[in-house]
């Protein structure tokens, strides 16, 4: 099955106004022209809108870095899957390690946000992986099943098509360590494996994995070569718009 690869750039609690907007712009610049890659941006939540404009009558995607589960209402700091949507926003990053560990996302908080992403009409990405003890314990591939089955009991078959998963093992995340292509490789047989058994073949076949964790200009081409590994979530090299677009020129098989 021809999977489009897709190449979304995760940036965290970075930038200001000005500096998000400029950077939004050269994204558009300096990627715009692919064709048969999906790419993606993950601004903070206040610079939404505005790149939401600035993304208009482009082929970018406008993605959110979180939700809240509950739709509105008296839950101040939060934001909902509905006003992420009204500031032209497509897809939210959940479960992601900074969430799950920082914030104290459990499996519970993970899979009524995956339901209220949907439920919004967002596009949903959900990111697994295992930590550096789990993987030393010989625990990485039962981590993943469980993630997966917790955040994903609920969703109907056409649900799935609007589900990503982005498979970021804790201990290569803003170190500098990426995991393996091979590593990368079993990881994501691993978890399309079990979508394959518990939904269907036809979902498992469609899905987009991602790797994520420490994805550069250097390492970027030799992962997404890899089997099942449909394209990069990239956190630290998106915040420079020549290598974010060197990671998305990798992505539709060009040479650097
Ligand atoms: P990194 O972050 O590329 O800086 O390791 C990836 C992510 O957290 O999505």
């Amino acid at each position: 099955m021809n999977r489009r690869p897709f190449v979304a750039g995760n940036w965290k609690m970075n930038l200001q106004a000005s500096t998000a907007l400029q950077l939004t712009q050269e994204v558009v610049r300096t990627t715009g022209r692919h064709r048969t890659v999906d790419v993606g941006i993950i601004p903070s939540h206040p610079f939404l809108a505005a790149a939401g404009h600035k993304l208009e009558g482009t082929r970018l995607q406008l993605g959110a870095q979180d939700l809240h589960s509950e739709d509105g209402g008296a839950f101040t700091g939060a934001v909902s899957g509905p006003q992420l949507r009204s500031c032209g926003v497509r897809f939210v990053l959940v479960g992601h390690s900074e969430r799950r560990h920082v914030f104290g996302d459990d499996e519970r908080i993970v899979a009524a946000k995956v339901e209220a992403g949907l439920r919004a009409g967002l596009d949903v990405m959900l990111c697994l992986g295992e930590t550096e003890a789990e993987r030393d314990a010989g625990e990485t591939q039962g981590i993943l099943e469980q993630q997966l089955s917790s955040a994903t009991w609920k969703l109907q078959g056409e649900d799935w098509s609007r589900l990503t998963l982005a498979y970021e093992p804790v201990w290569a995340i803003g170190t500098g360590r990426t995991a393996s292509p091979e590593q990368a490789e079993q990881a994501h047989a691993w978890a399309r494996n079990w979508v394959q058994n518990h939904v269907s073949e036809t979902v498992a076949g469609a899905l987009r994995i991602l790797y994520g964790g420490s994805v550069k200009p250097a390492n970027a081409a030799e992962l997404m070569a890899r089997e099942g590994v449909d394209g990069a979530l990239v956190g630290g090299a998106s915040l420079k718009a020549d290598s974010f677009a060197a990671i998305v020129s990798a992505a539709a098989g060009e040479r650097s």
